[in-house]
């Protein structure tokens, strides 16, 4: 990650006049010349090493409420050289230590160096490889469990109460601790629930301080973080969107930039953001594929403009209806959008290449590096956000939808990806949203899938079928801000089953057409969601406003699934 510079003075002199100052040659090795920043300070992070655990986003989202910035590597990958880490945690695994696949680390890499916790695997993990004696519960240890014997003068503990409740999921368990180390509290069953080394800043636990069940595990973290490790605790929306324009003016230097709005917040965010770096430099691209809610085109264009984004509409939907015709297979639908998506921006791209910025007079340009072709832009801007990426770079490998659009760069463009919110969860990009000025009904849009309402229409994609399904979502979704409730709500929308046919009653006549299932979600990060517990009066009503109002619907369903087993998409 590239340095951030916490400044309270940014100083813009010329080269030359800061080459008396003694710390001059020093701050060069740090920071390019352009903003010499004299009082500094690098952005301080824990590393959290990813064994493969479900749970391991989660211990990031917890630092990063307590302002602290942390990364999740692979096992594997510990960045031995880097001087801003402050800390490291060895984060839980589906593997038992003794399993012959499970994933090992050399622990010298930072032993010694700074302070490390081991939660759950990683607690047994160091256990095991430092000399002490890990083997199969007699039973897995699951659920909850209260904390007995705890060590109050231990800094981990610090601020505990007696009895605290801890969350356990472990089939093996430690029963000797390696020489050197001692117990810091116990369970019921666990006689090792937590440990510390006597003389050096290791500390375990094998319950798990991330997860909402263990009651006092934010403080536990806030111990380790700040107490132990000295996070200033400085990672906040203002900081950040400073300290990233600094940046972006800095890498992206007179370059032209493209990006690729969707209308969801995390591009929108983005674009902002790049549009306060390098103003008018920036070029977005809207791409209508027809498969956008009722009027979203038309609404989010005109807030963009608002928002003083320079952004051109392509309303490009007769080429994707033609080719998803008759397409009934979600991936393919994917596959066939995402192909489009390119070709289409791909396009726009060309022809905006050979066209001056506002104000410039194309014939009088100086030739900028690659110009001509695509080549005079020079980066692509993405609205990436970290949980796309953790899941790209998934250790287990496994690909359950293929909706991320990591990666999606093609090769013949020859463009620089430039990722500014690469770093960032959903909520905190929402926060820097707001801290750049973002309307509240921007920022607060519930996410919605690249593909759109083409991954809600189960079967064959129309232009019909769209028009039908835009109407039940937009009742649905009118109805939730109506109602006082969308903002509950991490996302909703409405699926049309165009396949299925039942019968019905209307007046005196009988109806025989597709049902619609109504979808909404409580969830903070989509990884794991719950359907929303709507109250049956707002049911009732969109129900009935939908079947008599949108022709060729004639049942509304409610899905009650999670996530998992299921998937928030139907497709
Ligand atoms: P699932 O259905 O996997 O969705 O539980 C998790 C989150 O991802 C969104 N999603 C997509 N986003 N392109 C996208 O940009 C896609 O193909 C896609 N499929 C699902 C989904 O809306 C939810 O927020």
């Amino acid at each position: 990650m590239a340095k951030r510079f916490f400044s309270p003075l940014n100083y813009d002199f010329g080269d030359e006049s800061l080459a008396f100052l003694p710390a001059y040659s020093y701050l060069c090795r740090r920071i390019t010349p352009k903003t010499y920043t004299l009082y500094y300070m690098q952005q301080q992070k824990i590393i959290i090493l990813d064994f493969g655990s479900q749970t391991t986003q989660l211990i990031a989202r917890r630092l990063r409420e307590l302002d602290t910035f942390c990364e999740i590597l692979p096992y594997n990958k510990f960045p031995a050289d880097d001087p801003d880490v402050i800390g490291v945690i060895l984060a839980g695994s589906p593997y038992s230590v003794y399993d012959p696949e499970a994933f090992r680390v050399d622990l010298n890499q930072f032993r010694g160096r700074m302070p490390i916790l081991g939660i759950c695997y990683g607690a047994q993990y160091m256990s095991h490889t430092l000399g002490g004696k890990v083997e199969p519960a007699g039973s897995r240890e699951y659920g909850r469990a209260n904390l007995s014997a705890i060590d109050f003068k231990d800094p981990l503990f610090k601020g505990f109460d007696e009895n605290s409740q801890v969350w356990m999921s472990h089939g093996d368990t430690i029963t000797a601790l390696p020489k050197g180390f001692h117990a810091i509290a116990s369970t019921e069953k666990v006689t090792f629930a937590a440990y510390a080394a006597d003389d050096e800043r290791i500390w375990g636990v094998q319950f798990h301080p991330e997860v909402f069940h263990t009651l006092q595990g934010t403080l536990l973290l806030k111990n380790f973080a700040v107490d132990i490790c000295g996070s200033r605790q400085d990672w906040s929306a203002a900081n950040f969107v400073e300290t990233t324009v600094a940046e972006l003016k800095e890498q992206i230097g007179d370059d032209r930039v493209i990006l690729g709005l969707s209308g969801g917040v995390d591009s929108s965010v983005a674009a902002v953001l790049l549009n306060r770096a390098i103003g008018d430099r920036l070029t977005c691209i809207f791409v209508d594929h027809g498969m956008l809610r009722k009027n979203e085109f038309q609404n989010v264009m005109k807030d963009y403009e608002c928002l003083g984004l320079n952004v051109i509409g392509v309303d490009a939907s007769a080429r994707f209806f033609a080719d998803l015709d008759g397409v009934t297979e979600p991936e393919k639908k994917r596959k066939i959008i995402g192909r489009d998506f390119i070709e289409v921006f791909n396009e726009e791209v060309r022809t905006l290449s050979n066209s001056p910025l506002k104000g410039e007079n194309k014939d009088s340009l100086p030739l900028r590096e690659g110009r001509g072709g695509s080549g005079s832009f020079r980066w692509l801007a993405q609205g990436t956000i970290y949980p796309d990426r953790i899941e790209s770079l998934n250790i287990t490998g496994k690909v359950i939808k293929s909706h991320h659009n990591v990666g999606g760069l093609p090769e013949e463009m020859h463009l620089k990806l430039c990722e500014p919110l690469k770093w960032l969860f959903k909520d905190e990009v929402r926060r820097v949203g707001r801290q750049l000025g973002i309307p509240e009904h921007l920022i607060g849009r519930h996410p919605f899938p690249g593909p759109g309402l083409a991954v809600r229409i189960l079967g064959a994609i129309t232009p019909e079928k769209v028009r039908i399904l835009q109407e039940a979502d937009d009742i649905f979704i009118q109805g939730l801000r109506d109602w006082g409730l969308y903002d509950q709500i991490w996302q909703a929308g409405a699926i049309l089953l165009s396949d299925v046919r039942s019968v019905g009653v209307m007046g005196d006549e009988r109806t025989y057409e597709n049902p619609v299932a109504l979808r909404a979600v409580t969830s903070t990060d989509a990884m794991t969601a719950d359907w929303a517990h709507l109250p049956y009066d707002f049911m009732a009503k969109v129900s009935n406003d939908i079947i008599n109002k949108v022709k060729g619907v004639n049942r509304v369903c409610y899905d009650i699934s999670s996530k998992p087993p299921s998937t928030i998409e139907w497709e």
